[in-house]
């Protein structure tokens, strides 16, 4: 049968198709990329249901307790556990043992459910994170979260976009520390009257010998992050 059309051109409403498919992906992506709330957690500070202070807590000014103490999985597993409510009143059993700021540890004690914390950090699902697999590989908490130590209130101090964790992976020199200064969020790989171009030049050294000595090749590849 004679056809008025050309053969290829059957397959233009095909290709508009394709193409119009193509581009929503294209903007779509874009926008959950820029406008993700991911993306704009840098900063994102919530109230949480007890003010507990880690300035005080865990600060160099303070009790100066190890992150271990409360956040004991780090070393051991994928995730990194915000403390039971016991872990609290092994101290506040005793310590402010009446404060009002302290009433809901109290409550969720006697009634055995757990303090309800309002996550600030959050990675996507389809993104495989690890904390033992950095925390045990010379990478400080300060390098993901800031200087907690130094927060009254817990922020998001760092995008963990996939640039920020990449931008580490491709250089890990200028990131890993000794194993024993992991949980030092203040540590210098120089002297403290050390310039910044100094610690700089210093890192990268002593980074360079850790990265040979243990091996350290992070994952650079989809992959990697994306099982
Ligand atoms: C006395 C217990 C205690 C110690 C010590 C402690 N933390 Fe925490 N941490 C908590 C509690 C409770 C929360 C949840 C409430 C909040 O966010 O303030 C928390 C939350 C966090 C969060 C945010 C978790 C989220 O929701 O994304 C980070 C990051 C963190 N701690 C890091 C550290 C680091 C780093 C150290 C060591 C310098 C440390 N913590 C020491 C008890 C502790
Ligand atoms: C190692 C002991 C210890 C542990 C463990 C501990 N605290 Fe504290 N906390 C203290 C001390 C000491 C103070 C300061 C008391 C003062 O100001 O005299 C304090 C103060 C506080 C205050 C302020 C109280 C007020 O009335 O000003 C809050 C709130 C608090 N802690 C929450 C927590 C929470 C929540 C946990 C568990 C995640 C926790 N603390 C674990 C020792 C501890
Ligand atoms: C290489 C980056 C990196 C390092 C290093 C790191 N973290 Fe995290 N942390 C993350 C990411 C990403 C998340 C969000 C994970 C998720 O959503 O499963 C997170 C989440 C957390 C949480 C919240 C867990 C929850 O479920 O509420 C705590 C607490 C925490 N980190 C503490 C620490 C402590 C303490 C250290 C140092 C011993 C540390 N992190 C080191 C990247 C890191
Ligand atoms: C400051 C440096 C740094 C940052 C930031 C960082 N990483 Fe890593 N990552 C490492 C190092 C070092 C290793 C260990 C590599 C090794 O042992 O050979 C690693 C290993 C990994 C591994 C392999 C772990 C395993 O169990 O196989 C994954 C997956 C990974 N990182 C994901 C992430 C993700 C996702 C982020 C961002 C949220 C991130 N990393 C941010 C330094 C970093
Ligand atoms: C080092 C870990 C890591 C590697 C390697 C990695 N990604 Fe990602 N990727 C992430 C993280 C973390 C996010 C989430 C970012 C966010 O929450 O904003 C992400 C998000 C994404 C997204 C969602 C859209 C976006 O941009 O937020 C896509 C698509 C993606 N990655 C594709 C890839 C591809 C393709 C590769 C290989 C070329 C790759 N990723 C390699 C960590 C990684």
């Amino acid at each position: 049968m004679a056809n008025i059309f050309s053969r290829s051109s059957n397959w233009a409403p095909i290709k508009i198709i394709i193409g119009i498919f193509f581009l929503a992906t294209v903007v779509t992506s874009a926008v959950t990329y820029y406008a993700t709330p991911k993306y704009l957690r840098v900063g994102y500070q919530p109230q949480q249901p007890v003010p507990f202070d880690h300035s005080w807590h865990a600060g160099k000014d303070g009790l100066g307790l190890d992150c271990r103490f409360c956040h004991n999985n780090v070393t051991k597993s994928e995730h990194s556990n915000v403390p039971p409510t016991s872990t609290c009143m092994s101290c506040h059993s005793v310590i402010k043992s009446n404060s009002p700021k302290l009433a809901p540890v109290r409550e969720s004690l006697q009634s055995g459910e757990p303090i309800e914390w309002v996550k600030v950090h959050k990675t996507p699902d389809y993104v495989y994170f690890n904390h033992s697999a950095h925390v045990n590989r010379g990478v400080s908490c300060v390098e993901c979260h800031g200087r907690v130590d130094e927060m009254q209130t817990v922020r998001h101090d760092k995008s963990h976009s996939m640039a920020f964790c990449l931008d580490c992976h491709r250089n890990p020199q200028d990131h890993v520390r000794p194993i024993e200064h992991v949980f030092d969020l203040g540590w210098q790989p120089a002297s403290g009257s050390a310039t910044p171009k100094e610690q700089k030049q210093a890192q990268r050294e002593l980074g360079a010998e850790l990265v040979a000595d243990w091996k350290i090749q992070p994952p650079k590849s989809c992959f990697g992050c994306h099982r």
